[in-house]
Order: structure tokens, then sequence, then C-alpha cells
């Protein structure tokens, strides 16, 4: 095998490109294949396609990122087509099963399952930092009572980077460390203490004698009972519901969190950037964006007239429904059905999960959704299990966030640690006006500009 001369890469194969406009031909290098096969040209070899010396050179246009990798990563496989998720190789099935979320938090940073000794010193070390500074509770107060969680959620978070200036230390492994520790303890704090803001509930501090998963559902619901007893089926389902969304590789809010990370601020700012991704509609927003459609249809029977409207594009799209990535069914779907149908069985089906159950069915036996590859994704059914364990809408996008930390957080260190990462910094193809020369608008030579007198 030779080298390729202009990347160093393995030869695999290369690209002749001809450009027509010249006549002139390049060879671009196929790079190494990925694990599972994936092929890729680096866009930066296209540069060197030009009609004269002077000219920038060729760049690739990809609003979106339909079709660029923009990094390698280790941590998350996805195949959309065949509906796998895998976490450093190990099945999401099989993860859902048989891990907890702390050692998937472990496995996504680490690479590999952690042996006893290393487990018990990271739940150790995450449980004895779930506190936090009392000034933090100062500023929640002073966000409005219907304030979104998410606006909460994204600001403390962004606001923790003030209470640790050492967090900037990024390339100091010990200081990264802390701040993984400190974030994955205090982001499940956080949020319940945005909960019980909303709910006008005094903050419950973290119990420490209790899991994760138990220690934030105390926090969100213990009233004045001295210990909180969550209930063991709702604890299983959160557990694994954040084991499901604690990393899905290059997703939108993983990208905010890299690209944000890419400038070198500490680790509290890149993931209050990814919370701020996380709660748009089309990604994490998504799971509340499907109750407030069940609320809207508002009856099974109005289901059919539904379904009409979203396939004459003029209404909304449906919500939970087609995915980026899967064009088959998700693979977190398939479990979190199943997950659903255990909690049901104990909470009751209601006129909400009726519509949701028809709406399903009838996008799953419609050639629209078929022929387009529209299946329900994890947050179909994700807001549907939040609901029966009575979170609130508002909250459902929290709860990703919780679970996302974990991968942003993995993915966040990954980008560090990669030689060939800088400052994300993407190129445009300008389209505004060429060079022209002022002329003011404005009927006042400037200077004499009028003052501005507010009307009172
Ligand atoms: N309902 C109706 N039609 C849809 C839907 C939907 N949910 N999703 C896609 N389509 C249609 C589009 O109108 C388009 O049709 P056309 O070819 O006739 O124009 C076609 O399917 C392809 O759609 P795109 O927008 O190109 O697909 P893309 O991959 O860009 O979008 C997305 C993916 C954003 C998730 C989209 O399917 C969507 O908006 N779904 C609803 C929101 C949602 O559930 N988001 C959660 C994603 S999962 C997550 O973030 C955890």
């Amino acid at each position: 095998m030779s080298k390729s001369e202009s990347t160093g890469a393995t030869d695999t194969g290369a690209l002749e490109i001809k450009d027509t406009r010249t006549g002139k031909m390049y060879t671009v290098p196929i790079l190494e294949a990925g694990t599972e096969g994936d092929t890729t040209a680096r866009a930066m070899d296209l540069r060197q396609i030009k009609q004269s010396d002077d000219e920038f050179g060729l760049m690739t246009y990809d609003p979106a990122f339909m079709n660029t990798a923009s990094c390698k990563s280790a941590i998350t496989f996805i195949d959309g087509d065949k509906g796998i998720l895998r976490y450093r190789g190990y099945p999401i099935e099989q993860l859902a099963e048989k891990a907890t979320f702390l050692e998937t938090a472990w496995l996504l940073r680490k690479g590999e399952l952690p042996n006893q000794q290393e487990y018990d010193s990271w739940v150790h070390d995450i449980t004895f930092h779930t506190y936090v500074h009392e000034n933090v509770k100062g500023f929640l107060q002073g966000f409005r009572y219907d304030a979104h969680p998410m606006s909460m959620l994204c600001s403390t978070v962004a606001a923790l980077s003030s209470f640790y200036p050492d967090a900037k230390n990024i390339q100091d492994p010990e200081e990264r460390n802390i701040s993984i520790i400190r974030l994955l303890a205090k982001v499940p704090t956080l949020a319940a203490f945005c909960y019980r803001h909303t709910k006008g509930l005094p903050f419950i501090y973290p119990d420490n004698d209790l899991s994760y998963v138990e220690n934030f559902l105390s926090m969100v619901a213990r009233m004045s009972e001295p210990k909180y007893e969550a209930n063991p089926t709702f604890v299983k389902a959160l557990e694994v519901l954040f084991i499901l969304h604690a990393d899905h590789e290059q997703n939108c809010s993983t990208n905010a969190v890299r690209a944000v990370g890419s400038s070198h601020v500490d680790p509290f700012s890149a993931v209050a950037a990814g919370i701020a991704a996380l709660y748009g509609p089309l990604h994490g927003g998504a799971n509340e964006a499907v109750l407030r459609m069940i609320k809207e249809i508002g009856d099974p029977k109005n289901v059919p007239a539904f379904i009409e409207e979203v396939k004459g594009g003029k209404g909304s799209r449906l919500m939970g429904f087609g995915h980026r990535v899967y064009k088959s069914y998700d693979p977190r779907a398939k479990i979190v059905k199943k997950l659903a149908d255990e909690i049901f069985k104990e909470t009751g089906i209601d006129k909400d999960l009726e519509i949701a159950l028809k709406l399903e069915e009838a996008a799953l036996n419609d050639d629209y959704f078929v022929s387009r590859k529209l299946y329900p994704n994890v947050d179909f059914y994700t807001g549907l299990i939040y609901r029966s364990m009575a979170f609130p809408t508002e909250f459902f996008t929290v709860l990703f966030a919780v679970a996302r930390t974990a991968g942003w957080l993995a993915q966040w260190e990954e980008m560090l640690l990669d030689k060939e990462q800088k400052i994300a910094r993407p190129r445009q193809i300008y389209t505004g006006h060429p060079e022209r020369s002022f002329a003011s608008q404005l009927g006042n030579a400037r200077g004499n500009a009028i003052p501005h007198v507010r009307s009172t």
C-alpha cells in the first residue's frame, strides 16, 4: 500500500476528477474506511481545484451536514438503514437490559466497561458532587414561575462555569475529570431545582444514600416524607430511558457541544450550548411537541383528519415521526414501546394515549409515511411515558438533557484529545452585494443627527 501525498492516508483508492472548466485532472484519495466501512474523501483535497492561482479553490457545499463527517469518533455507531445503535460496540438493547446509567456514562467516556472498583469510585465521586452552591438557588429564584425549565437549565449550567473558574484549564486531565464529574453530578440537581421552582416548591437537597435515578426522583418529587421511596417501575424505566438517550453520535446538540467546545471554552459553557440546541422542537423538544400535538388533536376520532392535514403539507408534521439518520425503525423506539406497555399497565390508558396509539397505527399503514421511511422515533413514546409518570410536558426535554450530558461530555473530551480537530469554523458561499460605495439613505448628514427624544 502506498501513502497518498496530500493527506498521508493509506491508499485505499482515489477519485479521478476532471474539471470541465479547465480540462485539468485531479486525484483525490479516498481515506481509510472507518470500522464499519464509512468511506470519505477529505474536503480540503478539493481546494487544489481552481481555474487560476489567485482563486480560493473548490469548496464543498453541504448545508445541514447531510453528507459531511465532521470528526472521527469511536463512541457511538448508528446504522440508520438497519436500525442499529451501539455505544462503544455494545448494542443498545443489551445496555438497556443489563447496564446502569452511570456504567453507561463511564463506558461512553472511557471506551470500556468499568470493573467493580472503577465503578464504585465513579459512582461515589458523582454522588458526592451533587450539591450546588447555595447562590444557585438565589438566581433560580429570579426566574418567573412560568419560565421554561430548559431555559432555566441552560442558564444555570452556563452559570456553573463562573463557580468553577479552573474548569477552563481544559488541557489538564485532572481539571477535565473533575468538571465531567461535577456536570454529571449537578445537572440532575439543577434539573430538579428547575422543576421545583416552576411548581413553587422548596428545593430538595440531594440524598447521597440513593442511586443516581432515585436521588433525581427524590429531588423532583419528595414532599414531607423523611426518606423518599420511588416507584421501582419508574426507577427502572428512567434508568433505561437515560441509557437510551445517553448518546447519539453527531446529532444537533452534540455537534453544538463540539463546535462550542472547539473554541476551548470550559465544559460548563459547552454543555450549556448543547442544552440550547436540544431545546429546539426538531431535536429534543420533539417529545414535548408530541404531547402538544396530541392535545391539539383532542379526540381519537380526529386522528384521520389530522393525518390528512399532515400529508397535505399545510399543517404541522407528525411529531415523533421521522429521523435524519434512521430510515427504518429507531431501535430505541422499540425498547421504549415495550417500556411504555409496562408503565401503562400500571398507570392505565387514557384518551391521549388512545390518540397516540391510533396515530401510530394510522401512520404505519399509510403510504405517505411508509414511502418516506417515517417511523416513530424515540420521542414519540418517551413523552407518553414521562406524562404517565406525572412529569409536566415542559420538563420532558430536561430529562433528555440530564441523560445526554453523559454523551456530550464523552464527545467533548474526545474532540479535545483529537489532534486533527481545530476551532470549528465553516466556510460559506457569499451571495450578497459585491463591493459598493457608501451613500447614506438618511435625511441628515453624519454628525447632524437629530437627538432621539423618547416620548413619554
Ligand atoms: N411528518 C410528516 N412528514 C414528514 C415528517 C413528519 N414528522 N418528517 C419528514 N417528513 C417528510 C418531509 O415533508 C419530506 O417530504 P417530501 O419529500 O415530500 O418533501 C420528507 O419526509 C423528508 O423530510 P426531511 O425534512 O427532508 O427529513 P429530515 O431528515 O431533514 O428531517 C426530522 C428529520 C427533522 C427529524 C423530521 O423527520 C421531523 O421534523 N420530524 C418531526 C420532529 C421530530 O420528531 N423530531 C425528533 C427527532 S429524534 C431526536 O431528535 C431525538
